[in-house]
């Protein structure tokens, strides 16, 4: 296990000067999903995401020497320019858990400003992107504290391992194109404590488009966060487990081979047995829609009949994430105009694609 606590990341705050860095980072889309935990925040099984491009956050962390003796967390933040006591809550509560981490965060004044890309009425999950980005201005406010992190390598690993302890999916989200979180047989560099970049993938993947249709921007019944602790007691939670790692080892061939169907099978398997492992919990929940299912239907039909490799998948929420190569673009932009945006809330989606994943931002 990697311990990452370290007395010795203190300032002398009389030394430092005030400071500002700024990351936007993207939110990723699971192929493999990731559904069940243990331990502190460790998965129940490997997952691998295609990182996206458009739905994203930018969050600006500015420091300043503290000027009171209080111990504690010393935060201000603003959500799209607005106060939100509940986010900075959750963010006050995720920097006093990793204070062994950083223990120079005490001795700061911090100023959090965070915006995502998507309206927040789109019922886009948000974690992966916010938390990813936090734990990128952390990392990098270490770095230039204490000169550490020099290595891509070290800096990753850190970051990916702190985005992890916010939200287990943000850790998949700092890699180009592709991140695998979890050991597993296909990367021997893989680890449950923190995401890899997987790379062993055929162009064609690269150039996928995720176009995400909103069929419903309402808050999740369920959490995320309580839909994985329903896995505990889930009575297929350990064939799912398997299950989950064999479909890796097989989904790893397609993206190495660029076989679309026999990719595009198990992205589609995997959703829905993240949604029938929903259904199966106790208590059982659904969240899925009506208009979900009718956008699935109709995606096989024109699957079918056009012979064309056009995938669905799925988180945790009603919402429809198409998978499909660019070349194909066009033509499944003009399917989705006619058949599939009558299912979705005011028509509306959002345009995405695998992406290369997070850029640090210029400040004045
Ligand atoms: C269905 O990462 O949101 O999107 O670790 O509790 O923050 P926490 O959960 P979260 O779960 C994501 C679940 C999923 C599948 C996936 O992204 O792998």
């Amino acid at each position: 296990m990697i311990d990452y606590s370290n007395p010795k990341l203190v300032v002398e705050t009389s030394k430092i000067e005030p400071g500002k860095i700024a990351w936007r980072s993207p939110s990723n889309i699971a192929l493999i999903k990731y559904w069940g935990k243990h331990g502190r925040q460790l998965p129940s099984n490997p997952s691998i995401s295609f990182t996206l491009n458009h739905a994203f956050t930018e969050t600006t962390l500015e420091y300043s020497p503290k000027m009171g003796a209080d111990e504690g967390i010393d935060l201000d933040f603003l959500f799209h320019k607005e106060e939100n006591p509940a986010f900075r809550e959750k963010i006050v509560k995720f920097l006093e858990s990793i204070q062994d981490i950083f223990p120079f965060l005490r001795q700061l004044h911090l100023k959090i400003r965070s915006a995502n890309s998507f309206p927040h009425s789109a019922g886009i999950a948000s974690s992966a992107s916010s938390m990813s980005a936090l734990a990128l201005c952390l990392c990098s406010l270490e770095a230039e504290l204490f000169g550490t992190l020099e290595s891509d390598e070290e800096f990753h690993k850190k970051v990916s391992y702190i985005a992890r302890l916010g939200s287990g999916s943000a850790c998949r989200s700092i890699y180009t194109h592709l991140g695998l979180w979890g050991k597993s047989s296909i990367a021997e560099n893989s680890s449950d404590e923190y995401a890899v970049e997987y790379s062993d993938v055929n162009d064609i993947y690269k150039s996928f488009q995720d176009s995400i249709l909103i069929v419903s921007g309402k808050e999740k019944s369920v959490s995320s966060r309580a839909g994985h602790a329903l896995m505990d007691n889930n009575v297929f939670s350990k064939p799912r487990f398997e299950q989950a790692r064999s479909r890796l080892s097989r989904i790893a061939d397609h993206l190495r081979t660029g076989d679309l169907e026999a990719f595009g099978t198990i992205v589609e398997d995997e959703a829905l047995t993240l949604h029938a492992l929903m259904m199966a919990s106790s208590p059982s929940y659904l969240l899925m829609e009506p208009n979900s299912l009718e956008i699935i239907n109709a995606v096989r039909r024109f699957r079918k009949e056009n012979n064309l490799p056009v995938y669905f998948t799925l988180d945790a929420g009603p919402n429809i994430h198409l998978l499909y190569p660019g070349y194909i673009r066009e033509k499944v932009l003009r399917f989705m105009e006619d058949e599939l945006l009558p299912f979705c809330e005011e028509s509306k989606w959002i345009d995405d694609h695998v992406g290369i994943g997070p850029v640090e931002l210029e400040l004045e």
